[in-house]
């Protein structure tokens, strides 16, 4: 594969988009872009901005305040920087996911990140994973997957990555959360949760990690 080539991961939350785009990252050398953290970034911003609380939301504040927001990737994309601090850790709080579909779904935050996004392709190539990734950020992508899994299974993957770092929350809500952001990401408006025409369906539920990787590479290499 041509190194210059841009690999579209989108699908529902806990998936497993972004384990697979870090390791085609790495077997084909390029870029990985998680774009679920740069929405999360928003939304932390918006939340420690006091512009966003529990039933409250000023979303003028907010478009005007995204002007000094910058937003980078460092140290090989690893960790994500907000104005200089690296908030890597903070988006994945629970407070963050409660509230980031909602965020995701306001046409300001969408058009600011996409500006951002598709300046993150270099001369590199990219993998980036994400829910408008293949439909809308790059159409033009070389490769677009679309990934699906049973809800349970989600939840409880993504429950044991929160137990593994120490939070503190049960499955339950962990279930309910996902659903909810389910019913958002593919109901809203503007950018829609959607399989591209042109992207390859995969369902992650009884399949491990290794059998989708390979699956991927074989389909890209074939192409
Ligand atoms: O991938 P994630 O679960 O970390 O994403 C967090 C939220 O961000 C998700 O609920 C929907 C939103 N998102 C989006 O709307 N568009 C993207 N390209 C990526 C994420």
């Amino acid at each position: 594969m041509n190194s210059n080539k841009v690999i579209a991961i989108d699908g529902y939350a806990s998936t497993g988009k972004s384990t697979l785009a870090k390791m085609l990252s790495i077997h084909y050398n390029l870029t990985f872009i998680d774009s679920g953290a740069l929405y999360r970034a928003v939304t932390h911003f918006a939340l420690e901005g006091g512009f966003l609380k529990d039933n409250y939301f000023d979303q003028v504040a907010l478009e005007s305040a995204l002007k000094n927001l910058t937003l980078k990737f460092e140290s090989d994309k690893r960790f994500l920087f907000l104005n200089g601090e690296n908030i890597s850790n903070k988006i994945r709080l629970p407070r963050v996911s409660d509230h980031v579909s909602s965020i995701a779904a306001l046409p300001i935050v969408r058009k600011f990140l996409l500006h951002q996004q598709r300046q993150m392709v270099n001369e590199n190539g990219l993998v980036m994973d994400g829910r408008d990734i293949g439909t809308i950020v790059f159409p033009n992508a070389d490769h677009k997957f679309f990934f699906t899994a049973r809800p349970e299974v989600r939840a409880r993957r993504r429950y044991e990555e929160l137990m593994n770092q120490g939070h503190e929350i049960t499955f339950d809500e962990v279930l309910s959360n996902l659903i909810h952001r389910d019913k958002i990401d593919t109901g809203r408006d503007i950018a829609p949760l959607l399989k591209a025409n042109d992207a390859l369906e995969i369902d992650t539920s009884k399949v491990t990690i290794d059998e989708v990787f390979d699956c991927l590479v074989e389909k890209i290499d074939s192409k």
